[in-house]
């Protein structure tokens, strides 16, 4: 059987699928950390049972104080969310020296050139060669956006030690909190994709990914 030079099928070596499972584990986590801050320990919701619970039990506390409980009960869960975040800053290290040391080329930039160069391609291997590029942007646009969270991320959490205006800091902060559906989207699109790719003309890529696949010699 011909491999289709726009297959997804190839050979991943050791160091990029404990790369990409790590990523995997790392990412659901942190993404688990923003559900919990948002639902069981959201400050919000604790505050007012906190405030309600020690009423009934006759004692009064002001909104502000049972605020401050609220947070200091989620405060470590968001140190994870942290600990999480200076994991992924080094996994994403990782990548770079992957790309740099071991697969001597950046993730997808040599795929989209040879995709984009459409004209010298024949016709009918026109759509394959588009999805084949739009897919390897979608990585690209990841390692991107997975970059900005790093850095936004690192400089909130420094942002005593760096001085940042709050003004500034507020919009650091509505940048990585937006950015966070990127990586929903991203998430569902790509397991969808694997699946449909699985099932259709790349039978054993998701097993690759876990045992490497055919090595390329
Ligand atoms: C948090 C969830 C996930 C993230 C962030 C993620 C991220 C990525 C990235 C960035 C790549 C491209 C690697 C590169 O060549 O530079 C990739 C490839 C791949 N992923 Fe995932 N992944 C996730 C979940 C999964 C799951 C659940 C599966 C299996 C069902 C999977 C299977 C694959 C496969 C087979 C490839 C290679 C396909 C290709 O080169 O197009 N991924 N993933
Ligand atoms: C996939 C990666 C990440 C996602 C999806 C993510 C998501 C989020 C979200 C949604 C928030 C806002 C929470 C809220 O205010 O309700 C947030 C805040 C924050 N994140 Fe991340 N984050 C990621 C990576 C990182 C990294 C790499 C770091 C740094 C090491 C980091 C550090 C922080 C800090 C310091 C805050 C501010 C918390 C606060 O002001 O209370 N994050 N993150």
């Amino acid at each position: 059987m011909t491999v289709s030079k726009f297959s997804f099928k190839k050979y991943q070596p050791l160091c990029l699928r404990l790369w990409h499972w790590s990523n995997f584990v790392v990412i659901l986590a942190l993404l688990a950390t923003v559900l919990i801050r948002k639902t069981f320990l959201s400050w919000r919701i604790n505050s007012v049972l906190i405030e309600e619970k020690l009423g009934a039990a006759g004692i009064q506390i002001t909104p502000g104080l049972a605020k401050e409980i609220a947070v200091a009960i989620r405060n470590p869960l968001w140190e994870w969310h942290i600990y999480l975040g200076y994991i992924l800053s080094a996994l994403l290290l990782a990548r770079v020296l992957i790309a740099l040391f071991i697969e001597r080329q950046f993730p997808s930039v040599s795929a989209i050139k040879s995709a984009l160069g459409i004209k010298r391609i024949p016709i009918q291997e026109r759509g394959e060669a588009l999805h084949f590029a739009f897919v390897k942007i979608g990585y690209a646009v990841f390692y991107i956006v997975t970059m900005l969270m790093v850095v936004t991320g690192i400089l909130m959490t420094f942002k005593t030690e760096i001085g940042l205006s709050s003004d500034f800091g507020g919009t650091i902060k509505s940048i990585h909190e937006f950015m966070m559906w990127f990586f929903v989207v991203f998430i569902a699109g790509h397991i969808i994709g694997i699946v449909i790719a699985e099932n259709c003309k790349d039978q054993g890529i998701i097993s690759d990914m876990i045992h490497g696949g055919k090595s390329e010699d």
